[in-house]
């Protein structure tokens, strides 16, 4: 048995902190439920009075390795302690990771290392890089708990289940916080109009845009569409029969959805400034629409990515015109996000 310092589950964090500075931690023994309270294990020279909180003896619960690294064999682990891959993606069940060179002879061991690691992981590939105008993942196979080979699965974003499949279609879990402004940006405008909206995506992906919005009442309709087929294929697995889906040029869609966007999003990094123009008249007239692009640019060229959009839009009258950059892309580049809101005269 071990002794183990019962706290207040909300305060576990503090305590663990408060006994490590004092060196009173048991190493590698697991910290137990105890409903509201938590059991912290204490080594041998911890006091037996800790702030007059009490102490319960528990068999103590050996914590398992912190890293899939720490269960590689161990006379490989310590041969290329510095070189093995410290992050990876994790997918639904998928775990997609960089291996690098020196390693790549190993791929077998790091793939049951990881599998090991975690119950929930069904399949491990490794990522060689992006290809081609869709931007899917160069996937391969390392390792497969049950067999099945299929790089399709299902993740969750903000409590929408979407179905992806990295190896055929677009997916990035890092745009998450700006999907959810984008929801917001969403609400507001239908509040303005007074009506529900109409949310247009032309480059879709596997809708991870749309899926907050579907079902919404403020939504009146979803028009939706990518060029990649594997991508529409996905597409109308994650949202409802309701939306419009097609696989198209997203130049091409403008005739058919005429003037029926109010909330219109362009995500083609590398071409959205250039693809622009051809996708204004998919917006409604009469009344305030948005445009919610985001776009690759170089971390120099802010100001006269901001011209270059004044001058597509200035035959009509602009509310708002806000180019924010929101993250790095690479050491000269960086993403932007751009939102305009407008008025068009015809
Ligand atoms: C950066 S991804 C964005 C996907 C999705 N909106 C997201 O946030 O995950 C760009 C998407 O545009 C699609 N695409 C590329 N060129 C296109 C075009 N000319 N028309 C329509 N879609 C296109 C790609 O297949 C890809 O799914």
């Amino acid at each position: 048995m071990m002794r183990h310092l019962s706290v207040p589950r909300n305060d576990t964090a503090l305590w663990i902190e408060y006994l490590s500075k004092r060196d009173w931690l048991a190493a590698s023994v697991a910290i137990q439920d105890l409903g509201a309270r938590r059991g912290i294990p204490l080594n041998q020279s911890a006091p037996l009075d800790i702030k007059g909180l009490p102490t319960v003896d528990l068999e103590p619960k050996v914590s398992g390795p912190k890293h899939w690294t720490d269960r590689l064999p161990q006379n490989l682990f310590e041969r290329y302690s510095d070189i093995w891959p410290t992050s990876n993606d994790q997918l639904g069940d998928l775990v997609i990771l960089k291996i690098p060179d020196e390693v790549k002879e190993f791929k077998d061991e790091i793939g049951k290392a990881i599998l090991a690691h975690s119950e929930r992981v069904r399949l491990v590939c490794e990522d060689k890089g992006v290809k081609g105008e869709f931007r899917v993942r160069d996937l391969q196979i390392i390792a497969s708990r049950d067999g099945t080979i299929t790089t399709r699965t299902q993740v969750k974003e903000h409590s929408k289940k979407l179905w992806i499949d990295p190896a055929k279609a677009y997916y990035s879990p890092r745009l998450g916080t700006e999907r959810l402004n984008t929801f917001e940006e969403g609400v507001n405008l239908s509040k303005r109009l007074s009506r529900p909206i109409v949310i247009c995506d032309p480059y879709a992906g596997v809708g991870p845009n749309l899926s907050l919005f579907d079902n919404e009442d403020f939504v009146e309709m979803i028009i939706a569409s990518d060029l990649n087929p594997d991508a529409v294929e996905l597409l109308k697995l994650n949202l409802s029969n309701k939306s419009s889906i097609s696989c198209s040029d997203a130049r091409q869609i403008a005739e058919k959805h005429k003037h029926k966007a109010d909330l219109l999003l362009v995500n083609l990094p590398h071409d959205s400034i250039d693809h622009l123009p051809s996708l204004l008249t998919l917006l409604a007239r009469g009344h305030e629409v948005m445009i919610r692009g985001w776009a690759i640019i170089s971390k120099d060229k802010i100001t006269e990515t901001k011209t270059k959009i004044k001058e597509i839009i200035q035959n009509h009258k602009i509310i708002e015109l806000d180019v924010t950059p929101i993250k790095s892309y690479s050491p000269q580049d960086e993403v932007i996000r751009f939102q305009i809101r407008i008025h068009f005269n015809d």
